[in-house]
């Protein structure tokens, strides 16, 4: 019988998170610890890592893989002194429903006119404003990856028009698909809310600009455009959109991430009234759900097979 110890221990390097849930989550399974005895530590085979410290993960000589907590790997990449070992992505119902749920319900609020009723409501104002269907309004979805195509099949459920965007050609049923710098124009000129769901990469830092704001289509069934970005703050320019806020190129913006996080106190979007603020809560990890599925893939990995969902280190994701 293997037991825990010949298996190795599992390293988890985890910031912003509370470490302990994650630990329990491993009990009885397969040892695990909050810190290395010592950068050599020939006991780590594998690490978990969300924001781990530069050099935290580098020197040990039998580290076979890396985990990401969470869906994006920008925060390990970011790791000069990253050893080469696989990275594995986690995929899974538990962290992609939330974000699915995230999505539609900012979707709809912004479609069925959620901020005007809360306006109604403190002027208490009865009045029935014109509203139309979701079959005449467009959600673009930038990032066609499991995140994206499942918040696409959601929302073609529910009657959007549906396009998507990636930097790879890639289908998804039931949307019309656009790729690459050259498909990004004609994207937005046809989409009325925006869902940016990318990976965060030299390629994609900074993309969702004031000049990409201009290119989404305003006059459309709600109003205006609206943007939702639920992927990483960095993609954004926080002040080209509060600058496309003030002057209507875009109409309302739900915004999860941010460039800084937390969040400043002293940031207008604080209490810009067009602005729904939420502290990078999409989605959160739960050691609960997602360990189990680390724990198959570790086995798998200890039995020489390979895995999908392996982080491609060039393409930044
Ligand atoms: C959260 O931001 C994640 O990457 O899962």
């Amino acid at each position: 019988m293997t037991t825990a110890s010949d298996k190795g221990r599992v390293l988890l390097a985890i910031s912003g998170y509370e470490p302990t849930a994650w630990l329990k989550a491993f009990a009885g399974r397969r040892e695990a610890t909050l810190a290395a005895d010592g950068p050599g530590d020939p006991s780590i085979r594998y690490a978990l890592t969300w924001r781990h410290q530069p050099d935290q993960l580098s020197g040990f000589p039998n580290l076979k893989a890396i985990f990401s907590v969470g869906a994006g790997v920008d925060h390990i990449l970011a790791d000069p002194t990253l050893p080469d070992v696989p990275i594995v992505r986690v995929i899974d119902p538990s962290l992609t429903q939330p974000m699915i749920e995230y999505i539609a319900w900012r979707v709809l609020d912004h479609h069925r006119q959620g901020l005007l009723y809360r306006i109604q409501k403190q002027k208490k104002i009865w009045h029935e404003p014109s509203q139309r269907p979701a079959s005449d309004v467009s959600v673009g979805i930038m990032g066609l990856g499991a995140l994206g195509t499942e918040a696409a099949r959601i929302l073609g459920a529910l009657g959007y028009q549906l396009r998507g965007w990636s930097r790879r050609a890639r289908k998804a049923p039931g949307v019309a698909t656009f790729h690459g710098r050259e498909g990004l124009d004609e994207f937005l000129a046809g989409t009325d809310i925006l869902v940016v769901l990318l990976p965060l990469t030299a390629e994609t830092a900074g993309l969702i600009d004031y000049a990409l704001l201009r290119k989404l289509r305003r006059r459309n069934a709600i109003g205006g455009a609206v943007l939702i970005n639920a992927g990483r703050g960095k993609l954004q320019k926080d002040a080209d959109i509060l600058r496309a806020l003030d002057d209507g190129t875009l109409k309302e913006a739900t915004l999860d991430v941010f460039e800084i996080e937390p969040l400043p106190k002293a940031s207008p979007m604080w209490t810009h009234p067009k602005v729904f603020v939420t502290p990078h809560s999409a989605a959160g990890s739960d050691p609960d759900r997602l360990v189990p599925a680390m724990l198959e893939q570790m086995d798998a990995l200890d039995r020489g097979e390979t895995l999908e969902n392996i982080v491609d280190r060039a393409a930044g994701y």
